[in-house]
């Protein structure tokens, strides 16, 4: 699939998930270039159907996203329930265990996940796996980032410190911290590994998400279209 096709398949995915906003609701906005699509038709049914929607954004691009087009947006302290969120992957197995980060966003997308009373997981159709195997976001207190590779090692990963793109040094995130980028290889126990990462002292949050499973449904973009998978 070329870059451009990858694009379109995202966009599919993202219009169709916004179509199941409803007038009135309190919608989470995912980071990212399959949510940011969500995000702009979110807000042309704001302007052509006249529907009331409040964004809580996981990040600043999708905060900034959301503004410019024409979202009304409120933090997690405004709005601590939310109706649905929308937001992308990096890999998502047969259970709906996730892998988040890869615009190191996961943090703030984890609490907005956290919040939502349904998560629709947009995604192309290369983000389906049947077990989780790309690397995991960890985010950390930068005091702390040796210390914490030091420990993925025990674990059996191989730690790598996200670098910037047109920055020097490290990607810091939203909140001031670095990003470490973890690879285990196939994941037997993402649970398991999530909570042993989330544990090491330093870590904020990892990009593993394996608590949301009922909540969420995937929407998959494919060529000419999209599917929706549910939990049964
Ligand atoms: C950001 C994320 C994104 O949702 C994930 O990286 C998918 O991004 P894209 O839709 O651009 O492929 O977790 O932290």
């Amino acid at each position: 699939m070329t870059k451009q096709d990858n694009l379109e398949v995202k966009r599919f995915a993202g219009v169709a998930a916004a179509g199941r906003v409803e007038d009135g609701m309190v919608v989470g906005l995912g980071t990212g270039s399959t949510a940011n699509y969500a995000i702009q038709r979110i807000g042309e049914r704001i302007r052509d159907e006249g529907i009331s929607v409040v964004g809580v954004p996981t990040s600043y691009q999708s905060a900034f996203r959301a503004r410019a087009a024409g979202i009304r947006v409120a933090d997690l302290t405004d709005c601590p329930e939310i109706d649905l969120t929308i937001d992308g992957a990096d890999q998502v197995d047969a259970a709906f265990n996730l892998i988040k980060g890869g615009g190191a966003a996961h943090t703030r997308e984890k609490c907005v996940a956290d919040a939502s009373k349904r998560i629709l997981i947009v995604v192309d159709g290369s983000k389906l796996a049947e077990n989780l195997s790309v690397p995991v976001p960890v985010e950390v207190v930068p005091y702390a980032s040796a210390l914490v590779a030091q420990h993925v090692r025990a674990l059996g990963g191989v730690p790598v410190l996200r670098e910037g793109v047109k920055k020097d040094g490290p990607v810091i995130t939203d909140n001031g911290n670095f990003v470490i980028d973890c690879a285990f290889g196939i994941i037997g126990d993402p649970a398991g590994l999530g909570t042993r990462l989330n544990t090491v002292p330093g870590v904020l949050t990892c990009g593993l998400f394996t608590e949301y499973q009922e909540k969420i449904s995937v929407l998959i973009g494919e060529a000419g279209g999209c599917r929706i998978l549910t939990r049964r």
